[in-house]
Order: C-alpha cells, then structure tokens, then sequence
C-alpha cells in the first residue's frame, strides 16, 4: 500500500446484495485482514444490515458506512422511504445520492437530488453524489455538458461549510467490466473540479465503474482521484484487499 492511500477512500457499494449472515461473515473476514485495516473505507451496504456495521465497525476511525438512498424529508406519510435520522440512529455517517441505477430505474431527477443532497446536510451526513454521462451522451460528445448539468442543479442548495464528496461514475463503465481509461477520467475529474470552483465548493472526487484489482493501481494514479466507489468487486474481501493494496 501506498504512504497516501491512508487518505484515499475506498468507498464499497453493495447494491441489493448480501443478507445479514452474508455481510457478518465478509466483516468478520474483513477485520481479519491486517494489512488493510489502516486503509480508510465506507460501506454502503443495503439498509437492513447497517445495525451490522454500526455494531461491528463502532471501534474503527477509518471505517464508515452509509446508506445507499434515503428520502429528502425526514419524517412523514412515505410508505417504504427511509429517513435521514434514522441512518443517523444507526451511525451512518454517508449516504449515495444519485447513483445512477436510481436515476434510471427510479427516475431520480436532478431537483430531487438537490433536496436529498440538502436535506442529509443538515442532518450532518456527508452525501456522495454521483454523476456520469451515458454511452450516448459520451459518443455525442456532451460528457462535459451533461456533468456540469447533474452539478450545477444536484448542487444548487448545498453549504459551502459542509462535508460532501463527489463520485464520478460513467453509467457505461458501471458493472460492465470496462472502466473509462486514464484520459477520459483524468478529463472528467478536472471538468468536476472546476465546476465545484466554480460553485465555491470543494471536494474529493471519487472515480466509479469496473474498479477492480487489475486497474486499480493505474487509476489510482490518476491526478484528482481522491478515491473509488467500488461495486462489484467490493462484494467479496479479497478482491476489495487487493483494490487497497494495489
Ligand atoms: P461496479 O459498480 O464497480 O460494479 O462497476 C460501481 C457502482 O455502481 O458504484
């Protein structure tokens, strides 16, 4: 492991995986693990194992988690949703926000986002919003348009002195196996970075889709990545120690 991937973020998105006795096998695994346990990492599992984390991870500096959704209100007649406090409850410190399976399949749009994004603020949880352009969108030659877009509204109404992070994830290097290659993230962070200059805000900005051990060390190495979001290859512990160590 690199001296400064102390401060690199390995951000874990589980997606709808794993049931309770699944994710307390990986934790005791993954506790086990002593060369990666300085590295500093955020678990967004689904909702009903966070108690998981918050019982086993409580001991941890360098270890958080989060939801992977939540509602814009904290309280109210919204059947299914899930409250900023109640992660709160549970010692969530996190929470994805725009991630684009929900923009797609829950048809998320940017306004929403700016209220979730607002809302988990003010609760002192930090948001990682995501953006990223589609295939389309990329092959248009609209990337820079369409991430300034996501930015300016998913944006619009955070604080300048609160925590936020940003993940940029290319919808098609999402679970394709295919991640974008070093010029076209290189470019995506610095058009990310000033747009955030731009709004007075600053950030890390994490790099998302098809992380895995084997790109791993070339990505990192990428300037203005401060991190990954890690899907698929975060559902098992080796391949997410290996991502560390890279
Ligand atoms: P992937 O997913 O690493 O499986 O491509 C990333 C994500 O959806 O956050």
């Amino acid at each position: 492991m690199k001296s400064e991937a102390i401060d690199f973020i390995y951000a874990a998105n589980w997606k709808m995986f794993k049931t309770t006795s699944e994710t307390t096998e990986f934790l005791n695994l993954f506790l086990n693990k002593k060369e990666i346990l300085q590295a500093q990492c955020l678990f967004f599992p689904p909702s009903t194992s966070l108690h998981l984390f918050k019982e086993k991870l409580s001991s941890y500096k360098n270890f958080s988690y989060g939801a992977q959704n939540c509602y814009p209100e904290v309280q109210g007649a919204f059947t299914g949703e899930i409250s900023p406090l109640f992660l709160k409850d549970l010692g969530a410190k996190y929470c994805l926000v725009g991630h684009s399976e929900r923009r797609k399949l829950f048809l998320e749009n940017d306004e929403l986002l700016a209220k979730k994004n607002k809302t988990l603020q003010e609760h002192a949880l930090t948001p990682i919003f995501c953006v990223g352009e589609t295939i389309d969108e990329r092959n248009a030659g609209t990337t820079n348009i369409v991430l300034k877009r996501q930015m300016e509204i998913g944006l619009s109404l955070v604080q300048k002195n609160k925590s936020l992070i940003i993940a940029y994830e290319p919808v098609w290097a999402i679970g394709t196996g295919l991640s974008a290659n070093s010029e076209q993230v290189l470019e995506a962070h610095l058009t990310i970075k000033n747009v955030l200059m731009d709004m007075g805000l600053v950030a890390p900005i994490l790099y998302g889709g098809s992380v895995k051990p084997e790109n791993a060390k070339e990505l990192k190495a990428i300037k203005n990545v401060s991190g990954f979001l890690i899907g698929g290859a975060s559902l098992e512990v080796e391949s997410l120690a290996k991502i560390i160590m890279a």
